[in-house]
């Protein structure tokens, strides 16, 4: 099996190898002053699987070219199975058409990388999981998730959160919520979120929760522009919670994101290292999981 992180995941792609007992392949990248991306790969991958690690975070459109790219390179080469790891799926919100006249943009990705021949994808914690189903049944690709929340809840067990509530920002995302409370043992339960689809303002009902003089953990697949968990903190806060935790997969972090959700009020910000970020917090890696999931595709 060769690894190839991709520039986007340089860290990810050697951890991945190092979990696999070997040593990444070079990838050689560049991107031009007028935006442009080029990409060489080493040749010497007739009959391999070649395992491509290329997250898609901002700026996405610049790192999906890239992952089309080396896909398309790769199998140029000869690449016998091709296995993209993109833990962090751009466009992954766009998931359905919500109003007339949309992009369905993630069926969109999905169906390029299919096209490209792409036999597998790896994901994290993919923001709907029902629109993965719907692409393994529609494309000849199949698609994994991955989920990071129980190692974030483990970190955060042995860091002073053990027995913490659990609670994800909507509804949607209960089941982030769920698995961590099989890890803190304290209760989960949800926000109401509703979002306005035209303006893309969020309104937050914080219901009773019972939390006063208690830990209490957000779960969140994403963080952006950190509004969702700031108002979720400011609402623990607010009902009397003693320490509150914001904890996510895919740590975005745009902007002032890091400052609002301390600013609310988090004792801690925890998350993985799904995309690269300098943003201050605890990253937790989600190599093993990814080194596990690539043992079981292989077998
Ligand atoms: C939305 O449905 C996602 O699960 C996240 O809650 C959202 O993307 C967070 O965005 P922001 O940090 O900009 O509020």
């Amino acid at each position: 099996m060769i690894i190839l992180p991709g520039p986007a995941s340089r860290e990810l792609g050697e951890r991945i190898a190092e979990g696999l007992d070997t040593v990444p392949r070079p990838v050689d990248y560049r991107v031009f002053p007028d935006g442009e991306s080029y990409i060489k790969i080493f040749p010497d991958l007739k009959g391999e699987t070649v395992v491509i690690v290329q997250t898609t975070a901002p700026s996405q459109d610049q790192r999906l070219i890239q992952l089309f790219m080396m896909v398309r390179t790769v199998k140029e080469l000869g690449a016998a199975r091709v296995i993209c790891v993109v833990p962090y799926l751009a466009y992954s919100r766009q998931d359905k058409r919500f109003l007339d006249g949309e992009t369905c943009s993630l069926d969109l990705v999905i169906k390029m990388m299919s096209d490209l021949g792409v036999d597998d994808l790896i994901v994290a914690d993919a923001h709907s999981k029902a629109s993965l189903d719907r692409a393994n049944s529609e494309y000849m690709i199949r698609v994994h998730n991955i989920s990071g929340v129980p190692l974030l809840a483990e970190y955060l067990k042995d860091n002073r959160f053990d027995g913490a509530y659990s609670l994800s920002p909507d509804e949607g995302a209960i089941h982030l919520a769920q698995a961590a409370d099989v890890v803190l043992g304290g209760g989960y339960g949800f926000f109401e979120k509703v979002r306005d689809l035209r303006t893309g303002e969020i309104e937050m009902k914080v219901k009773d929760l019972d939390i006063s003089g208690r830990k209490a953990v957000v779960f969140d697949d994403i963080i952006s522009s950190g509004g969702t968990m700031a108002r979720a903190i400011e609402g623990l806060k607010s009902q009397g919670a003693e320490k509150v935790a914001a904890a996510c997969t895919h740590a975005l972090f745009m902007g002032k994101a890091g400052d609002r959700i301390r600013e609310a009020g988090a004792d801690i910000v925890v998350f993985t290292d799904s995309v690269e970020t300098s943003t201050e917090g605890v990253s937790i890696t989600i190599a093993p999981l990814v080194v596990r999931e690539l043992n079981k595709l292989i077998l």
